[in-house]
């Protein structure tokens, strides 16, 4: 097998394209980006209160590499009172810089060379970058628009090869909207136990839901703990994308790994922006607010 340097695999990758279109749109006044996926709102106001509050605080320097414990505690209790989800807060969660940052960690953290990722397509633009510049093989299960961008099993199935490791599920998904019912939902997650493969679960878009659907997250329904990794985020939910705040849940040997290559890479996301963060959570107006945007996108 040829070893490939990081350098070699990052030249291998191509330059986001959502980007260019995103600095194009950005030099012309009346140009709507539809490119990149910015909340039409500033972020609430008694969340930027929480963040000045910080500040004059002092609370402006390094947090622990998994993030400041106060957000790691209110993301546990968050995920087990909106998302069934049970995490430990102390070795089950680490907050990334933006749910984009969990993916390299994530892949840096499990796969090996050559190990191969499912990838339902279209997808996000950052699955594939990642599992390449960590030395994996992303493997696209394509999804048409004449079956509702549905994941179907036996699309998994044919892919499915002794390398295979891993698959991402994207519910609420960027770009189709599709969102997976619950039996969808059991579907990958039982094809993930039957093949001993790990189920990394983007749920950035959780709260921006519709037309009476539900969202269910992959780890409330799998049989084994440690099976799912959830991944999330601040970015979306909050309008809050600058702010740089997301994490992932998922088994403490996974996450410990996570936090030392963390360690390497930012240290930790900015400290008085997880402060705000773990305050929204614990808001009931913060709940207000996304109520309203929702509301204005529907
Ligand atoms: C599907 C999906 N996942 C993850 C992200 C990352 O968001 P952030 O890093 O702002 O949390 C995005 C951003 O657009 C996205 O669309």
């Amino acid at each position: 097998m040829i070893r490939m340097s990081l350098h070699d695999r990052l030249e291998e990758i191509p330059a986001s394209g959502i980007r260019r279109l995103f600095e194009l749109a950005n030099r012309y006044r009346d140009v709507i980006s539809l490119g990149i996926g910015e909340p039409d709102f500033d972020t609430p106001e008694h969340i930027k209160e929480y963040a000045k509050e910080a500040l004059d605080r002092g609370l402006t320097h390094y947090t622990p590499n998994n993030g400041l414990k106060e957000l790691r505690d209110a993301i546990s209790e968050k995920l087990k009172k909106e998302n069934s989800i049970i995490a430990d807060p102390d070795k089950e969660i680490i907050v990334t810089t933006g749910g984009n940052q969990a993916f390299l960690l994530i892949w840096a953290s499990f796969l090996k060379e050559g190990d191969e990722v499912l990838i339902p397509s279209p997808h996000f633009v950052t699955y594939s970058a990642t599992v390449r510049l960590a030395g994996g093989v992303p493997v696209e299960v394509p999804l048409t628009m004449e079956n509702g961008f549905r994941l179907i099993a036996d699309d998994l199935q044919v892919r499915l090869t002794e390398r295979t490791r891993a698959i991402i599920l994207n519910s609420p998904n960027n770009p189709t909207g599709a969102v997976l019912t619950e039996k969808e939902v059991r579907a990958a997650v039982d094809f993930a136990e039957a093949n001993d493969l790990i189920v990394v679960s983007d749920e950035v878009y959780e709260s921006l839901i519709y037309d009476c659907l539900r969202h269910v997250s992959p780890a409330s329904v799998a049989s084994e703990p440690g099976r799912v990794i959830t991944v999330s985020s601040f970015s979306k939910t909050y309008a809050m994308t600058g702010w740089r705040i997301g994490y992932a849940a998922g088994p403490e040997e996974l996450i410990s790994r996570m936090v030392k290559f963390q360690m390497y890479l930012s240290a930790c996301p900015t400290s008085f922006a997880q402060y705000a963060a773990a305050r929204a959570l614990s808001d009931p107006r913060s709940q207000i607010a996304v109520s309203q945007m929702r509301s204005e996108y529907m």
